[in-house]
């Protein structure tokens, strides 16, 4: 539950981000509006947008046109959902039927595409080209730490330096291009920019563990398909700390389903239920607090705000969310 600042600030902003949202998808093309609308209008946190906005007022922003651009990351990231939801093979997001079981692979791809564009050219209409490198950049990380998770599927061996070579493109480069915008758009000094960026990636990293850890939790609670990254063998922490926990031949037998992915439903049910019992899930969130310390120290050197109160909350939250 976020605590009372944060949860005032986000009834304040969210109904705007949601506003400026619906627009933007009214003026999709036709064809794309049916697979797109439905990942943006099946609800999210709407983090990435939320970021931007703060991140913008943080630096003394007063202009309403950072909620419109705020929301070209919230386009982006649907994008990389419905994409993801096609490479995870996953059946599920945001409590409903993932794009693709409804629409096709085919047209969910095309649509993921199409609005990830349409994204890029709304930032391009703000005539900025830093704004337009802040997106691009995040495009191309968030595709390239995906193909990199690929490649290190199904592998027992997956090292640390690796794993976070993946979450850090996959997922905290987006995030901290969300930051990043936000800090641009008003101006803010190079200096500054480099702070927000510093505690946009730290807060993503930590985002990216915890979802790991969550991925073990029901799907009542997140919206999303319970043990995914055991069935796409994906050695995520709490993964890899119950891998770490088996004796020899125990563990032997786990790195051949892991490897030849075929782990059954309730081997996964019941390797999620062990997780959880044994409080590995916790232990991850208790390490990914280590990135979260960074964030707060890189949060300091920016202005002493309400905004900065309330980004502060933001990295406990990251820490404590339940979905
Ligand atoms: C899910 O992101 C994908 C990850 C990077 C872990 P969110 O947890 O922000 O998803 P929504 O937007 O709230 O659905
Ligand atoms: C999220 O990774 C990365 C992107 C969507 C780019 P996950 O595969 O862990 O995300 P969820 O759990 O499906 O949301
Ligand atoms: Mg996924
Ligand atoms: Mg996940």
């Amino acid at each position: 539950m976020p605590n009372l600042l944060l949860k005032a600030r986000l009834a304040l902003e969210l109904p705007e981000i949601n506003r400026a949202l619906d627009t933007l998808i009214e003026k999709l093309p036709a064809p794309v509006r049916p697979a797109a609308g439905h990942t943006i209008t099946a609800g999210g946190k709407r983090l990435r947008p939320l970021l931007t906005v703060l991140t913008a007022k943080l630096f003394g922003c007063r202009d309403r046109k950072i909620y419109p651009l705020s929301c070209t990351l919230e386009m982006l990231h649907a994008a990389t959902l419905m994409h993801d939801d096609v490479i995870d093979n996953a059946p599920t997001r945001r409590g409903k039927p993932a794009a693709h079981t409804l629409h096709g692979v085919t047209e969910t791809i095309l649509a993921g595409d199409a609005l990830l564009a349409a994204a890029n050219d709304f930032v391009a209409s703000y005539g900025s080209p830093a704004l337009c490198s802040i997106f691009s950049r995040a495009t191309y990380e968030t595709a390239a730490g995906e193909i990199l998770e690929l490649h290190a599927m199904h592998n027992v061996s997956l090292t640390l330096s690796e794993y976070t070579d993946i979450i850090r493109g996959k997922t905290a480069c987006l995030i901290r291009s969300a930051c990043e915008m936000g800090a641009v758009f008003a101006g803010a000094p190079d200096e500054s920019v480099r702070a927000i960026s510093a505690f946009g990636e730290n807060i993503g990293m930590a985002f990216q563990m915890v979802d790991d850890a969550l991925d073990c939790a029901s799907e009542e609670s997140t919206g999303k398909p319970t043990g995914g990254d055991l069935r796409e063998g994906k050695l995520t922490p709490p993964l890899q700390l119950y891998r770490l926990g088996l004796g020899g031949e125990e563990r032997g037998a786990f790195d051949k389903s892991f490897s030849e992915g075929t782990f059954t439903s309730e081997e996964i049910e019941s390797i999620c239920a062990d997780i959880r019992g044994r409080g590995l899930d916790t232990k991850v969130r208790e390490e990914a607090d280590v990135y979260l310390t960074r964030a707060r120290e890189a949060l300091e050197k920016t202005p002493d705000c309400a905004e900065r109160r309330i980004l502060m909350q933001m990295a406990d939250f990251v820490r404590d969310r339940r979905k």
